[in-house]
């Protein structure tokens, strides 16, 4: 297994480019599962996600090719409808392919993903919309069995919590269903958009993108004509290498973003102190004089996303007296605590809210990344801890992250890539 080493204690210049958002491009890869032709999907990270997704649609009979961040995927051969939980295991997001499987093909198998390190994670949601709209569904040894043999008919959907893969997948399955289907309280995360965008340019009309109430009008099991598009920026990882400038106290430029998925996240780092220069595809982040404590909530966007929340605890450290993050999505997104405390910090949990005590003076350790987000969080404070910090465990943030150490050398950080 790899690990990553890293001295702390360097300034960070110049710039970094943004790859393409990995949470927008997993429902693009199962939407193809609609799709009446190949297509081509440029600016796909490549990450293990991404590999993993293009694997579970290739087990079930499509075929793709995939190079220099470009992917033509030929779905219209698939033969199979059952996702294995050897692939979903890896996963979550496999989970994805539920809703147009059972669209196009009125039958499906798919392994129930299980929880994972920050929470329970249950499919409730998506399972009761589709029986909403008209599927059969049967939990047997540990797969989701799911029968609409006449097809899934249009209903209205009223998601009692807002679940972005939930509203994913029932976007996808309302498209090839017979009649409207309304969906109210629907997520409306900007790869919730590009989805919605993606499907409408194919020809299926959509209202309300954007908005928490979509209206999808079903083509009654005709194959979506789906013309290549290009996943948009990465919010998230463009929000960790802002973390990264702000921790360090750098100016660094990132390019290829859209800054327009970053508001909450720069009024943030704006209250701790930090200034801007924004221009149409890049942002500037400058070193603030003093760095203020923050409160932070996490919620849906366009709120303070759960995704930032362990890389702005991280940042909190070097802040200006104590901050509290609340962790309102997740029942257990705090792995990462426990391993900043062990590299210096002050730390408490009470329940949902972190209490962090700033000004904390860090020292290298050897940490676990124990999730995607947390493991970032664990680099993020590497570069400012005195002495070596080792994140072991990183095959975490491969999942997610491109040429993480990569694109922090070209910034200035020391950190390489060992072996176990
Ligand atoms: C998506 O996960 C993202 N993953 C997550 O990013 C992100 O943290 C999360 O949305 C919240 O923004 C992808 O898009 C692939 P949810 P998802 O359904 O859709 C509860 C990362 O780091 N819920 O919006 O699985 C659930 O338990 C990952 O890139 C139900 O109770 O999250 C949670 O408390 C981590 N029943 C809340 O809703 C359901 O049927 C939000 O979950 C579904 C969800």
């Amino acid at each position: 297994m790899d690990y990553l080493e890293i001295q702390g204690g360097n300034k960070l210049n110049g710039t970094v480019t943004i790859d393409g958002a990995k949470n927008a491009a997993l429902p693009l890869i199962a939407a193809t599962i609609l799709a009446k032709h190949p297509i081509t999907i440029h600016n796909l990270p490549p990450v293990n996600d991404i590999y993993t997704m293009l694997k579970l649609l290739e087990n079930l009979g499509a075929t793709y090719t995939y190079k220099d961040k470009q992917a033509t995927i030929d779905a219209t051969t698939i033969n199979n409808t059952t996702a294995i939980y050897d692939i979903v295991r890896k996963m979550r997001a496999s989970i994805l392919t539920l809703g147009p499987l059972l669209a196009r093909f009125g039958i499906c198998e798919v392994s129930l993903p299980g929880g994972c390190a920050i929470g329970q994670r249950p499919i409730d949601l998506h399972l009761k919309a589709l029986e909403m709209m008209g599927a059969q569904i049967e939990i047997k040894q540990g797969y989701v069995i799911a029968k609409a043999p006449d097809g899934l008919k249009g209903a209205t959907i009223v998601f009692d919590k807002i679940t972005v893969t939930g509203t994913e997948n029932i976007i996808m399955a309302a498209a090839l269903a017979k009649g409207e289907s309304r969906i109210i309280n629907a997520a409306k995360e900007p790869e919730v958009v590009q989805l919605c965008e993606v499907l409408q340019d194919g020809g299926v009309t959509i209202e309300g993108i954007g908005s928490d109430e979509l209206v999808i009008y079903g083509t009654n099991r005709e194959l979506v004509d789906m013309k290549d598009f290009t996943v948009i920026p990465d919010r998230i990882e463009a929000g960790t290498y802002l973390c990264a400038g702000a921790i360090t106290n750098s100016a660094i430029t990132l390019k290829n973003v859209n800054h327009a998925h970053l508001v909450s996240i720069i009024l943030k780092l704006q209250e701790m102190g930090y200034d801007f220069d924004i221009e149409k595809e890049s942002i500037t982040i400058k070193p603030a004089s003093r760095i203020k404590a923050l409160k932070i909530s996490t919620t849906e966007y366009p709120g303070f996303p759960t995704d930032m929340q362990a890389q702005f605890m991280a940042l909190s450290l070097i802040a200006e007296g104590t901050s509290t993050i609340e962790e309102r999505l997740f029942e257990n997104r705090f792995m990462h605590v426990s391993e900043l405390n062990r590299m210096g910090a002050d730390i408490t949990l009470n329940n949902h809210i972190a209490t962090v005590e700033g000004d904390a003076k860090l020292y290298g350790a050897d940490v676990m990344a124990t999730d995607l987000r947390a493991s970032s969080a664990l680099v993020l404070a590497g570069l400012i801890a005195k002495g070596s910090t080792k994140v072991h465990r990183i095959y975490h943030l491969d999942r997610g992250y491109v040429k993480l150490e990569e694109k922090l050398q070209k910034l200035g950080a020391k950190i390489k890539r060992a072996k176990e």
